[in-house]
């Protein structure tokens, strides 16, 4: 595996490899990485003759400042994992590599509705972060095909509708959630959790199989008002326990028993902020 720090050889080196219609799979990341990621990874491997993955820890993004300085940095045994699951390409760029006409003239993507809800509403400016270094990692990379995790549904809905807006050449590619036997959605967060947050963590994939479990045509309100409270009474600080649209993330309060649903959860064990999600009926 080649490691590029600076965009100018990576799209040289790429350019070399680029020939005869091969191509090119990308799994962008923030590293600490973990079998989460490694599935993205093996995926592209799979599907694509070059695979690109990278590790930049994109501050614009981070709406908490104490949550940029805290993010986990495992940079060695990213390298391994990364080499193991057969990635060609590590871009490892710094700040100024991606932004180098500083932060503070960055573009505005309009993202509507997604924007409003959920992660939008939670966390301002988020998603403007994410579309900012998705968009100049695109343009660095040029892939064929994006791989990316349901973990952080939202995410790709927000990166779908970015690239459908900014026309760009690339396919979506959409991997389930890996989770650790205990349930709990794989992250790089996870880390921070101490034995006793560990231990409670499992308790936001539970809230969501239950939803799942009992779900049923009519109010819905009961079931997410459950959830919540399940989630409370542990001692989470809870954002919110939604019940959406799978398609739109809108909230739905009263079940047609056709509409596809998604249950979505953020909440927080201390500092460590945690989502999760999952589908409430067949694709
Ligand atoms: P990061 O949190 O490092 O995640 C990188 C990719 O791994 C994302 O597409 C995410 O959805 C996926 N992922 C995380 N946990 C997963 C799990 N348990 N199972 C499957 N896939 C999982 O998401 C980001 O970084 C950043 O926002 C980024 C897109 C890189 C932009 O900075």
């Amino acid at each position: 595996m080649v490691i590029f720090k600076h965009t100018v050889d990576l799209q040289s080196w790429l350019q070399g490899q680029r020939v005869g219609g091969r191509h090119t799979g990308f799994v962008p990341t923030m590293g600490a990485l973990h079998p989460g990621h490694v599935s993205l990874v093996e995926k592209a491997r799979a599907e694509c003759d070059i695979v690109a993955a990278s590790i930049f820890v994109n501050p614009t993004q981070f709406n908490n400042p104490s949550d940029f300085e805290k993010y986990p940095v495992t940079i060695e045994s990213d390298i391994r994992m990364l080499v193991a699951a057969g990635a060609d390409l590590l871009f490892l760029p710094g700040v100024a590599d991606i932004y180098p006409e500083g932060l503070d003239s960055l573009p505005h993507y309009d993202l509507g509705f997604l924007e409003t809800v959920l992660e939008g509403r939670y966390r301002p400016g988020h998603f403007q972060g994410v579309c900012q270094v998705v968009h100049l990692l695109l343009k660095a990379v040029q892939p064929d095909r994006l791989y990316m995790g349901q973990k952080d549904y939202q995410q790709c809905m927000v990166i779908d509708q970015l690239i459908r807006t900014e026309n760009l050449p690339v396919e979506l590619v959409v991997m389930p959630t890996l989770r650790e036997p205990d349930g709990l959605a794989m992250s790089s967060r996870n880390m921070r959790l101490d034995a006793g947050q560990r231990a409670l963590a499992t308790h936001i994939s539970r809230v969501l199989y239950g939803i799942r479990n009992d779900l049923a045509i009519g109010a819905l309100e009961w079931l997410r008002s459950r959830g919540q409270s399940e989630l409370e009474a542990l001692g989470f600080q809870v954002d919110y326990v939604e019940i959406s649209d799978a398609r739109t993330l809108e909230p739905v309060s009263d079940w047609d028993g056709r509409r596809p649903l998604v249950a979505l959860v953020a909440a927080f064990l201390g500092e460590v902020r945690l989502i999760d999600n999952l589908l409430l009926t067949p694709e």
